[in-house]
């Protein structure tokens, strides 16, 4: 067929668009820097078209309408990953949080949210009539596969970035032209404790190792942390001006690499219009759906996987949550669990878990003797690796439960150590 002549048939007005779909549509949309912002907010603008409809997505950017209370009714967002748009939402029970790791979220999706309309974001097409859909591959290609409707708002803003991430024209039901600025994420603010964290963890990282980094001022501290290291490779679910900035410097080259050598590997990301500059048109960096970047055992392929990523609350024991503070449900699990299990697996791999030692300005001590009533459990004792503060390096795993204490307590904050080792001996 000839593409051009299908694009030009099938255009439409957002409006036209949005008041074409069943009122109660099953819908995910993109994220991350692949926001469909217009028809989103073209859902919103038309919500009375909807009654009982459901949208399904992961990282909220900015504020999200969708989730405001006069949806309610209208339309309830799903998602496996709390974000600062939907967290009031899913407190007052208008939008659902549903736990999956991130790796299976594209089955997720095929087997079990069956969505019949899906809103992605994609970059004009190429000679071909493929569309690259940015910033975000993860779990596109489950929903278009899945959906009678695919709705995608061609933004010229949108970078053409490589990798498993194309959808043909003629995939596409609803073409909506929408030039619109990218949302941005700004730089995360780095201080001396971030700074300190940052160190520690890259006195765990050697030349030649392929890293996961997660989202914030953490891995971006650990990433200005790495200047001094050689022939490092990205294998992660995100991808940031950090790393860029890194492949710039030489540091990052992907040369050693088991598996897409030379390539850095993500399934999605955001940052600045620098990166989205950077990564437009550039082979190096390949965007693959999360069941293949986040399956542990494809993830494990790369030797010394170094996984770095966060949590919220970790008990002497080792167990980590990431997710929630007490009953409330803060984030999610993300990839943490998947690169976790991949880092385990991985020849020379390590797992870390990288967190400031207090939290709420130096109140609460992170290292906790128990872990508050109603949190959910991450990562599991069984599996967590190292934990990484400002204060040094807990190694955990093939430790007992008091040399785990022990090492614990020596990362802890000063102010809590003493309560801490009280506490774990009241425990025996
Ligand atoms: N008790 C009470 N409050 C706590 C707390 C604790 N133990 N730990 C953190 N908090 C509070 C903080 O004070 C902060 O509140 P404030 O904004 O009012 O100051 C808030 O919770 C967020 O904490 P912070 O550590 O600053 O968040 P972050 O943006 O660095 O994100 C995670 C940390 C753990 C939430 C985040 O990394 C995450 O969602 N991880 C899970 C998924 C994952 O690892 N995915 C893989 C990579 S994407």
């Amino acid at each position: 067929m000839d593409w051009e002549k299908y694009y030009e048939t099938h255009k439409m007005s957002l409006r036209d668009a949005i008041l074409s779909l069943p009122s109660d549509a099953v819908m995910t949309a993109g994220h991350a820097g692949s926001e469909p912002r217009a028809l989103l907010q073209a859902v919103c603008d038309y919500k009375e078209h909807f009654k009982g409809a459901r949208l399904f997505s992961i990282v909220l950017m900015e504020e999200a309408p969708y989730c405001a209370p006069c949806m309610e009714g209208h339309l309830r967002y799903v998602t496996m990953f709390n974000s600062a748009g939907s967290r009031n939402a899913v407190k007052e029970n208008r939008a659902d949080f549903v736990p999956v790791y991130y790796s299976e979220v594209p089955s997720y999706i095929k087997n079990y949210y069956k969505p019949n309309v899906v809103l992605i974001q994609v970059s004009k097409p190429d000679i071909h009539g493929y569309c690259s859909m940015g910033c975000c591959c993860d779990f596109q290609r489950a929903a278009i596969d899945s959906a009678d409707f695919v709705l995608a708002q061609v933004n010229e803003n949108q970078p053409y970035v490589m990798g498993d991430n194309f959808v043909h024209v003629t995939e596409i039901t609803h073409i909506v032209e929408e030039n619109r600025p990218l949302p941005v994420l700004g730089a995360a603010k780095i201080g001396d404790v971030e700074r300190a964290i940052g160190k520690n963890c890259a006195a765990l990282i050697n030349d030649g190792d392929t890293l996961q980094l997660g989202i914030g001022a953490i891995p971006d501290a650990v990433l200005l942390s790495l200047k001094d290291k050689k022939d490092l490779g990205i294998h992660s679910e995100m991808f940031s001006d950090g790393v860029a900035e890194l492949i710039d410097a030489g540091v990052v080259t992907n040369r050693r690499k088991n598996i897409d050598t030379g390539m850095s590997v993500a399934t999605f990301l955001m940052g600045s219009q620098k990166l989205y500059s950077y990564i437009n048109n550039n082979p190096s960096v390949a965007m693959h759906p999360v069941d293949y970047t986040n399956n542990p055992l494809i993830a494990c392929k790369n030797d010394n996987l170094i996984a770095i990523n966060s949590c919220i609350q970790v008990d002497l024991t080792g167990q980590v949550t990431a997710e929630t503070i007490g009953t409330a449900q803060f984030s999610g699990a993300g990839g943490q669990v998947d690169f976790v299990r991949g880092a385990n697996l991985s020849q020379g791999g390590k797992a870390v878990i990288a967190i400031p030692s207090t939290a709420s300005h130096g109140r609460i001590s992170r290292i906790a003797p128990v872990m508050d009533l109603g949190s959910a459990v991450t990562t599991s004792r069984y599996e967590v690796d190292y934990i990484v503060t400002e204060y040094g390096a807990a190694s955990l795993k093939g430790r007992t439960l008091n040399e785990r204490a022990e090492a614990l307590i020596a990362i802890a904050h000063p102010d809590f150590r003493e309560s801490l080792r009280q506490q774990w001996l009241k425990r025996f």
